[in-house]
């Protein structure tokens, strides 16, 4: 007790994305009481059984599934059947302080530390003493974190060094897997994580010119070139600047119409002069386009050379960087020219966003939304607690969930088979208003209003109800995406429907959501496709 678990648990939380749970409070809300009146009213065994249900339930719960920060009470993993309960991938951490730290945090707590509250003065530090002599042979199972005269900061930043907590992995194949190291602040220490991932040789930043004015990009270049260890366990320490080499880096002009194979010539340049080779690696830093650039350049320099991704925007975050879709624009067609070349490493620090303009986190909200439409109940709630597009950067748990839940829909589904066709929600008319405005209208935005159309669509074929519409604008509307677009041909938004790759034998094939957080591919009657278009722009919202 009184080391810190529930504070610096709760930091760690925030840092990594991930949801935090604390044993103690959840107790207490079963209990209906504090701890200590629980523990006067009905003794230890009694505590230790209401503490082994409590515990067995949350370990088991479903907000294990998304991986969260857990802080147990200080004799929680001293029983047995307690420790039974933790997983081979769960990591623990056992937090230590001396006693006379202790003491001196608990100073002011007697009245909720059921322990320490019969006792005072040198009673406390005897007590301490014994019960840790008690404990230690439990505690000596799991790696230990002193505690003692540090903040609770500086402890959460170990505990994130010494592990890949907040990581996942996307795995395409045997041989391929994407690893994405999720954190805030991992922009600033990305030597560290690359060399931790087990990244080395010569290094070739790809950036814009916007992107690397960032104080943020800045610090990630940085921390490349600087030499330093990596706080990995069990290797001991390592010196960065012998796992990797800087080679530069590569400038390009910020923008979707720089997407071509002239940007992709520039980064070869580069990495020719900077003598890459088979077993360097490129560093994409940007948004969406940087990312296919550099992916497209990784991708084919020497045939292929490593590739890891920094996204700095939230469609690149939870959308673009994840899938090993990578390409250019050619001849004025998005997308023509590209490969599959997964990053190895994706390493997404949602801290990089705070300079993003509403319009380009209003973007990302509608790839959240969309993902959170079809795929997840739980991701929908969280999103709709959010009261504005700003609001997003205070909420790193949904930038690491949506990202998570389209790799997971990624590996079920590499080939787009099956339920990852459920992602086109809303890019079937989307794509074509983007399209027919020749992209005056924002992808976002098209997709914003081509998910409400395609929900107007599935509410008339009787497969989502009647009000689903309407919810769903009001709540793209909160991040300032509309529900309809205004000045865009319906003619054109059809005719460009025609060509998508979706139509088959006068149907089309939509991937709709039904029930808040699920969805199904249907096909449907050219007829009622084109009245969804006609909703997409209808101008009085009559329906
Ligand atoms: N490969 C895929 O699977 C996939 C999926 C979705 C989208 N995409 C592609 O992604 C692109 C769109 O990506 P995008 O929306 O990130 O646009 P983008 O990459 O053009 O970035 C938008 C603008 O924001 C600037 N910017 C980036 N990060 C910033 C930051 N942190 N602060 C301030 N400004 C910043 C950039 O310099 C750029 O000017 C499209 O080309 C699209 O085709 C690819």
């Amino acid at each position: 007790m009184g080391t810190g678990k529930t504070t610096v648990g709760s930091i760690l939380a925030d840092r990594c994305g991930m949801d935090f749970i604390d044993l103690d409070a959840e107790i207490e809300r079963r209990a209906g009481s504090t701890i200590a009146e629980f523990w006067a009213q009905h003794g230890e065994p009694a505590f230790r059984d209401l503490e082994a249900q409590t515990f067995a339930d949350l370990m088991n719960g479903s907000s294990r599934g998304g991986g969260c920060i857990f802080a147990t009470g200080g004799g929680t993993l001293v029983s047995e059947r307690n420790r039974a309960r933790v997983q081979p991938d769960d990591v623990v951490f056992c937090l230590t302080c001396d006693v006379e730290g202790i003491r001196s945090r608990l100073d002011g707590e007697r009245d909720v530390r059921p322990l320490v509250a019969r006792l005072d003065g040198e009673d406390v530090a005897a007590y301490m003493e014994d019960r840790l002599g008690r404990r230690r042979a439990a505690y000596e199972l799991y790696q230990q974190v002193d505690t003692t005269r540090r903040l609770p900061e500086e402890v959460a930043g170990e505990i994130e060094r010494l592990t890949d907590i907040s990581s996942f992995d996307l795995r395409f194949d045997a041989a391929r897997v994407s690893r994405i190291v999720f954190g805030r602040g991992v922009a600033g220490r990305l030597g560290d994580a690359l060399v931790q991932q087990g990244v080395t040789g010569s290094v070739l930043v790809v950036t814009d010119d916007v992107v690397n004015e960032l104080p943020l990009v800045r610090a990630a270049t940085a921390s490349i070139q600087a030499p330093g260890v990596d706080g990995r366990e069990g290797g001991g320490p390592r010196l960065r600047g012998a796992a990797l080499r800087f080679a530069g880096t590569n400038l390009l002009p910020a923008g979707e119409q720089h997407k071509t194979l002239v940007s992709v010539d520039r980064i070869y340049r580069a990495a020719m002069s900077a003598k890459l080779d088979r077993s360097s690696t490129i560093v994409g830093i940007g948004g969406g386009v940087i990312g296919d650039l550099a992916g497209h350049a990784a991708a084919t320099y020497m045939r292929g050379i490593q590739l890891v991704l920094v996204p700095t925007t939230l469609v690149a975050q939870v959308d673009a960087t994840i899938g090993g879709k990578v390409g250019v624009d050619f001849e004025g067609i998005k997308n023509l020219v590209g490969a599959f070349h997964p990053a190895r490493v994706i390493a997404i620090d949602p801290d990089l966003l705070a300079t993003l303009p509403d319009t380009a986190l209003a973007d990302g909200m509608a790839e959240i939304v969309k993902i959170a439409m079809v795929f997840s109940a739980d991701l929908l709630s969280r999103v709709e607690a959010l009261g504005g597009v700003r609001d997003i950067l205070a909420a790193p748990a949904i930038i690491r969930l949506a990202a998570a839940l389209k790799a997971r829909i990624v590996e079920r589904d590499p080939f787009e088979r099956g339920d990852r066709a459920l992602l086109n929600f809303g890019h079937t008319v989307g794509h074509g208003i983007e399209s027919a405005s020749v992209y005056r209208v924002s992808h976002g935005q098209a997709i914003s209003a081509g998910m409400v159309a395609e929900t107007w669509l599935a509410a008339r074929l009787g497969l989502a109800d009647r009000g689903a519409p309407d919810r769903l604008g009001a709540l793209l509307g909160r991040f300032g995406l509309p529900g309809r677009v205004e000045g865009v041909d319906t003619g054109g938004i059809w005719s460009a429907m025609q060509s998508d790759k979706k139509r088959r034998d006068g149907k089309l094939r939509f991937g709709l959501s039904t029930v808040p957080g699920s969805g199904s591919v249907v096909e449907v009657a050219a007829a009622d496709a084109r009245d969804a278009v006609g909703f997409a722009c209808r101008k009085d919202g009559r329906q």
